[in-house]
């Protein structure tokens, strides 16, 4: 006879928080959410902890190095999406790894051939005003000059006027050395009143722009997740459970921090062999996180294997039908509480702390409260984060609004059937995710402090000043259908809508 569980598999939306006591000391800026990402012995701490225990999804249309970079800088962690050739995910993470606050490579560069209709047709491409000109083109090509919109009038000069006749040459520029730091450049730019100060390397190769503006800027990034030693920002990378050995020793090479291993069902002797190859053959030395599974089973089959941590979830994401397709999942908040069960028992037993991740199905702000609450050490969103100007897909105007393109990686657009894999040579043969649109939301940085706001004003109502807290004290009750009513505005006429 098969086995029955008696509860039933419930989601966030059927929970709700109780107040604690709201003491004196807790306010928004004393919460802290500072949280572990992999394994660590008891009394030890954590080899990478974030500072916001949020991660963005292994995703094609989430996890590119432009929104890596944003959410490293914010104090998370994204992973570099998978499904896509070896060479372009590990230069993905190079980039990522290269990335200096305040040191931007140039976007728009051209030749001292061009001409000032090039210069006019850049600026409307990358609506950047500042233009690298390099023997090739190129960004990282030797530096002849520099075009800014003080070197031209446009009305004025002939549109053929070449780009070598307009442009400030290079014995007029102002440059910094590479190698320099950023406070080093800072300086520069501030004794010779610039805006802008090139970098190059010895040979006179274009290396960056320090822009003044970004000084500013980069003071207002105080959680930035990045290496003590060598204050490269960390970044992470989905791999898969086919081609693993090609893929893990390009990341590593490229400087990756952290693995993780990508599939909607995460229990299968696929993962446990990934995770004993790279464990033996890396010494031990290579993160790499594995699932996803929504059970006790799942979660200690992983945790054997070498999984430094696990996520959960399957079935619950906002692209995924898995459910549909396939009659496999569990509700979000079910799996969360089992597993975070079971990686306490483990924690007991062992005295190892491997932390678990929610994965998929965060709709509102304060789910990701619950799911914290309800153990989860740090949490995996898609949809969150596809809304935002640093995701890497198309916005695009739908009617009067904005929208932006967020895709599954099941779906027929992303062909991430390693993902889907079931094993044999077949590939998959149905879709497990949708194609979509979801509301464009501007940028990371502004919703961030929103959401954390919201996040902390919660923890605070609940008596709490960090995630062990919550996880330990705060008191959850199941609500009825009718109460979820009652949550919402009711049995009023909102002015909007009359
Ligand atoms: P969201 O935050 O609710 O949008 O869920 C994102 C999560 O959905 C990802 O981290 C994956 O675990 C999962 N996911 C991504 N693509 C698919 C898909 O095509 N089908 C099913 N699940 C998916």
């Amino acid at each position: 006879m098969a086995i029955y569980l008696n509860d039933v598999s419930r989601t966030f939306g059927e929970y709700l928080l109780i107040p604690g006591l709201t003491t004196k000391q807790c306010v928004p800026s004393n919460v802290s959410l500072r949280t572990p990402l992999v394994k660590f012995a008891k009394g030890e701490k954590s080899a990478i902890e974030l500072n916001i225990p949020l991660v963005s999804a292994i995703m094609q249309s989430v996890s590119g190095p432009e929104l890596a970079i944003e959410l490293a800088r914010n104090g998370g962690l994204s992973f570099i999406f998978g499904s896509q050739p070896i060479v372009s995910q590990a230069e993905m993470v190079r980039k990522v790894k290269k990335f200096k606050a305040g040191f931007v490579v140039s976007d728009s560069n051209l030749t001292p051939e061009n001409t000032l209709a090039d210069i006019l047709s850049l600026i409307q491409k990358t609506e950047h005003s500042t233009i690298g000109i390099t023997d090739d083109g190129t960004p990282n090509g030797k530096l002849l000059g520099m075009v800014t919109s003080r070197d031209y009038r446009v009305g004025v000069d002939s549109h053929d006027a070449k780009v070598k006749d307009l442009m400030t040459p290079f014995s007029k520029l102002t440059v910094g050395k590479l190698g320099m730091s950023l406070s080093e450049a800072n300086q520069i730019i501030w004794d010779h009143k610039l805006n802008t100060l090139p970098i190059i390397d010895k040979d006179q190769n274009l290396c960056y722009f320090v822009f003044r503006k970004d000084y500013d800027s980069h003071k207002n990034n105080p959680h930035e997740l990045s290496d003590n030693s060598d204050k490269k920002l960390l970044v992470g990378a989905g791999i898969n459970t086919r081609d693993y050995k090609e893929r893990v020793p390009a990341l590593v090479e490229a400087g990756v921090d952290v693995l993780c291993i990508d599939s909607s069902d995460g229990y299968s002797e696929w993962q446990y062999e990934t995770l004993h190859w790279i464990k033996e053959n890396y010494n031990n030395q290579v993160l790499v996180g594995a699932g996803n599974v929504v059970d006790e089973e799942g979660f200690l089959y992983l945790v054997e294997a070498g999984a430094d941590f696990v996520k959960v979830g399957i079935g619950g994401g906002s692209i995924c039908i898995t459910r549909e397709q396939k009659g496999i999942g569990r509700g979000q908040a079910t799996a969360l509480m089992d597993v975070a069960k079971a990686r306490d028992a483990y924690f007991e037993k062992t005295g190892f702390y491997v932390p678990i991740c929610s994965d998929g199905g965060l709709v509102h702000d304060y789910h990701m409260v619950l799911a914290l609450a309800m153990g989860a050490d740090f949490l995996m969103m898609g949809r969150y984060f596809a809304r935002f100007d640093e995701s890497p897909t198309k916005k695009l105007r739908i009617g009067n609004n904005y929208v932006k393109e967020y895709w599954g990686e099941g779906s027929n657009r992303a062909q991430n059937w390693q993902r889907y894999d079931m094993g044999g040579s077949e590939s998959l043969k149905f879709e497990e995710g949708v194609d979509s649109y979801v509301p464009y939301a501007g940028k990371m940085k502004d919703n961030l402090k929103l959401t954390l706001g919201k996040v902390k004003a919660t923890m605070c109502s609940c008596g709490t000043l960090n995630i062990p807290e919550l996880q330990n004290n705060v008191k959850i009750t199941l609500v009825s259908s009718t109460s979820i009513v009652e949550g919402g505005a009711h049995d009023v006429i909102l002015k909007e809508q009359s």
